[in-house]
């Protein structure tokens, strides 16, 4: 988000716009004197390798309700606001949405490590977790082959098992669970079982929070076959840290567009990722279609690798 930010302020003070951020996002918007700041680029220098975002974040609840939406809408048109850009995941989104409705000009970039906003091939910061997850699966690997040990490792995502798929194929782990697919338990019990009898007693199985808790599964592979497993619940971990090239180059790429979106006159719409190129796609179209299914190759790659 920093990068994303920090493009933002760069890009809009080279074409002569005055930026000013929100403190924690809609939170701050709706504070009575709503909280902000002007931003320059000295206020965005030195930001862009750290993790988070340096105007923080918090879930606003009242953006949900049309009072806090007209709270917010005219604040912004008491401060004068031209356009508003929102980085954020469904939330925030369908918050831009909202405010486009009354009137404000807004902008959206997705933001999520879930990976679960349609009308996008990468949210921002996917790839950040991603790099999270594989650096602690590589650091636990040590432990399993040296120990002879089952790990099971929970990932974040909500409903979406993108993170346990692509961690489990980035990082060669035996088996991921995620609720796109069914899975047999049973059989991957007889697997595992197969496994040490020829002398490789040691697995990874990713399970996505929105299919089981690791402990779940720890548990039921122990009264299945009695193996002892150990968990690591990734948690928050996942999401922050120093940012990937990849995302810091795509957060420009985000902020630049919806900059040069607003200047153009666009408003109600997200900015994707697709096929490489930058793509507007109308927030109701966006939330129209709900969640963004995992691609369908990522999956096959995975039954074919035996994942
Ligand atoms: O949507 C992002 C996400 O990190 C999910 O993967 C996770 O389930 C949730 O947010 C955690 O939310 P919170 O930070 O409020 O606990």
């Amino acid at each position: 988000m920093n990068a994303t930010i920090r493009a933002v302020v760069r890009a809009a003070l080279v074409a002569n716009l005055e930026v000013i951020g929100f403190q924690k996002g809609y939170h701050g918007l709706l504070m009575p004197e709503s909280h902000h700041e002007t931003l320059t680029t000295r206020s965005v220098s030195g930001i862009l390798q750290r993790g988070g975002t340096f105007l923080q974040s918090a879930r606003e609840k009242r953006m949900v309700e049309k009072e806090g939406q007209l709270l917010a809408a005219g604040n912004l048109k008491g401060l004068g606001v031209d356009g508003l850009i929102v980085i954020g995941g469904d939330g925030s989104l369908r918050g831009a949405e909202a405010l486009h409705r009354l009137g404000i000009r807004t902008m959206g970039i997705p933001a999520s490590i879930d990976n679960d906003i349609p009308f996008t091939d990468m949210s921002l910061g996917v790839d950040t977790a991603l790099n999270n997850i594989i650096y602690a699966v590589d650091c636990l690997k040590d432990t399993a082959s040296s120990h002879d040990r089952t790990f099971v490792v929970e990932t974040m995502g909500r409903n979406c098992g993108y993170l346990a798929v692509a961690s489990a194929l980035a990082c060669g782990a035996e088996y991921a669970l995620i609720p796109e697919t069914p899975y047999d338990l049973a059989e991957i019990c007889r697997n595992l079982r197969r496994r040490f009898s020829e002398g490789r007693d040691n697995s990874i199985i990713m399970v996505a929070e929105g299919t089981a808790s690791a402990q779940q599964i720890a548990d039921r592979i122990k009264d299945s076959i009695g193996f002892e497993t150990r968990i690591m619940v990734l948690g928050h971990y996942q999401r922050g840290g120093s940012p990937s090239a990849f995302d810091r180059i795509l957060g420009a790429r985000y902020g630049v567009a919806a900059v040069e979106a607003l200047q153009a006159g666009e408003s109600g719409k997200m900015i994707g990722l697709s096929c490489g190129e930058m793509k507007l796609t109308p927030l109701e179209k966006v939330f129209a279609v709900g969640r963004r299914p995992i691609e369908e190759m990522m999956l096959k790659l995975a039954r074919t690798l035996g994942i």
